[in-house]
């Protein structure tokens, strides 16, 4: 298949059927990364009124980097993961020692933080900045072991899908692309009863060429 045909479809889809949700209203970047560490083991409807309150209560780094550390942790009461919380404020103060208080704006400096690992700093920065850069959560892996009839645990092949999803994410377009990936496997390419007659992919996905939709990703523990 042909990846620029593929992210087409894709963003075409995204116009007309992605999510509105409040973190793509907005190009802030500290909202964003507070939208992506929520979102990291927590649903999107959990994460919803979190992430409203959290930023009329911390609405900028410099106002959660001067928090005492128990009342951030008080507005996480209830999302779990609570090292999610701790290393969102410590990173605040390192964003304000070390970056004069903005977000970095590069991958390097992003993944130098507490809390941000390759897929969270693709998801922030390409949401932020619109950097072409690849993302790769559980959504996103089942996406492209269905696409590519993957025959393997997608925990076995991780550079093989990380090389994929690189190729994929347009190099103009980052930031609506990683939105899209996220919905498609969201409300489409679910583990259970995905609905591709509804998918942008459908017609290259080896996974419903030979109807194996249900059988894959293989499972991490065969
Ligand atoms: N899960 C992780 N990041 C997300 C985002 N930006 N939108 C929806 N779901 C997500």
């Amino acid at each position: 298949f042909l990846y620029a045909e593929l992210s087409q479809a894709l963003l075409n889809w995204y116009d007309a059927s992605g999510r509105d949700l409040p973190w793509r209203r907005t190009q802030d970047a500290y909202a964003i990364w507070i939208s992506e560490i929520m979102l990291q083991q927590t649903q999107v409807k959990t994460v919803l009124p979190y992430y409203d309150r959290w930023l009329q209560q911390f609405p900028d780094v410099q106002t959660l980097a001067a928090t005492a550390q128990q009342t951030v942790l008080k507005a996480w009461e209830g999302l779990g993961y609570y090292a999610r919380a701790r290393n969102l404020h410590r990173a605040s103060q390192m964003i304000v020692e070390r970056f004069n208080g903005e977000f970095p704006n590069n991958f390097d400096d992003a993944m130098s933080l507490p809390g941000i690992g390759r897929t969270t700093a693709g998801g922030i920065l390409s949401s932020a900045f619109n950097l072409p850069l690849p993302i790769m959560d559980g959504n996103v892996k089942r996406v492209l072991a269905r696409l590519i009839g993957l025959t393997v645990p997608p925990a076995k092949a991780l550079d093989q899908l990380w090389e994929i999803s690189a190729q994929l994410v347009p190099t103009d377009n980052g930031r609506d692309f990683n939105q899209a990936f996220m919905d498609l496997g969201a409300t489409i390419c679910t583990p259970k009863n995905p609905a591709c007659l509804l998918c942008p992919w459908r017609t290259s996905c080896q996974a419903y060429q030979h109807n194996q939709q249900t059988q894959l990703p293989i499972s991490e523990r065969k």
